[in-house]
């Protein structure tokens, strides 16, 4: 049966977001994509796939714009059955380590990747729970979240941000699980040529990538026992 299915971050056709909207449509599903400004792309995706794309503008740091964004996608769909939250960003100072980036850049970017699904998740949870089965939220996170593994010492903000959305991860599957209405997790997508370009030596490309995550996302739908941070290759990360 045909899913609803919404993702956010989607408007650029190069990246991941996008390439996951465009496998759901590819499989006959509905899907809600989420874009901060006009998107030519999204249009573009929209006069090829008609109705089951339907695009909401919405900007994650700011709760205002998720809410009426969920407003307007109550009155076009009736359930989500999945949610993939994706937008991402990074302080201009990623690529600077501690002595030379700025701290003062971090907490917008806490905000957006950690708080903003969290913003995401509030409005839209009566539209998850009307899912006819098991609703599934994934969180597209890295492995640059995990504390245990981190070697890194530049893109600090990133890996704060991604850390902070694991742990936010934890709490709402702590808060859902007992009723088994909405299942949750965090997920490493894997190492993806999302600039489009030639030169990026990353193995996947962003439509292959969408692609296995979509099977991952399937696999694991009514896993509430596992750990919940796991890989696009289906095996546990630490958090
Ligand atoms: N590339 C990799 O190898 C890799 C590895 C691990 C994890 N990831 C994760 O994979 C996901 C996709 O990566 P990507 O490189 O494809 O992402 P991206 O293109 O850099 O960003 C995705 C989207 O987020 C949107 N966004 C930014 N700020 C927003 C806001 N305030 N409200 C709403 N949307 C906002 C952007 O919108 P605009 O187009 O309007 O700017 C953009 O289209 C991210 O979560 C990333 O952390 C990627």
């Amino acid at each position: 049966m045909a899913d609803v299915v919404m993702v956010t971050g989607t408007g650029r056709s190069y990246a991941l977001g996008y390439n996951i909207v465009l496998r759901y449509l590819e499989a006959g599903d509905t899907v809600i994509a989420t874009i901060r400004k006009p998107s030519a792309d999204i249009d573009a995706l929209k006069a090829k796939y008609g109705d089951r794309l339907i695009d909401a503008t919405m900007d994650i740091l700011d709760t205002g714009s998720v809410n009426a964004a969920a407003k307007e996608v109550a009155g076009k769909v009736d359930h989500i059955d999945t949610l993939i939250n994706n937008a991402v960003g990074v302080a201009p100072d990623v690529d600077k380590g501690f002595f030379e980036a700025d701290p003062d850049n971090i907490p917008r970017v806490l905000d957006l990747i950690s708080v903003g699904m969290l913003r995401v998740v509030k409005a839209f949870y009566p539209l998850l729970i009307k899912a006819p089965g098991t609703a599934l939220i994934m969180n597209i996170s890295s492995e640059a979240g995990s504390i245990e593994k981190c070697y890194r010492t530049t893109g600090m903000d990133y890996g704060m941000g991604k850390a902070a959305l694991n742990m936010a991860t934890m709490y709402l599957y702590n808060t859902f699980k007992d009723e088994r209405k909405v299942n949750i997790f965090a997920v490493h997508p894997g190492w993806i040529r999302t600039n489009g370009k030639e030169d990026n030596p990353a193995p996947l490309s962003s439509y292959e990538a969408a692609g296995i995550l979509k099977d991952l996302f399937a696999l694991r739908r009514e896993d509430f026992t596992g750990h919940r941070f796991i890989t696009n290759e289906n095996e546990d990360y630490p958090f």
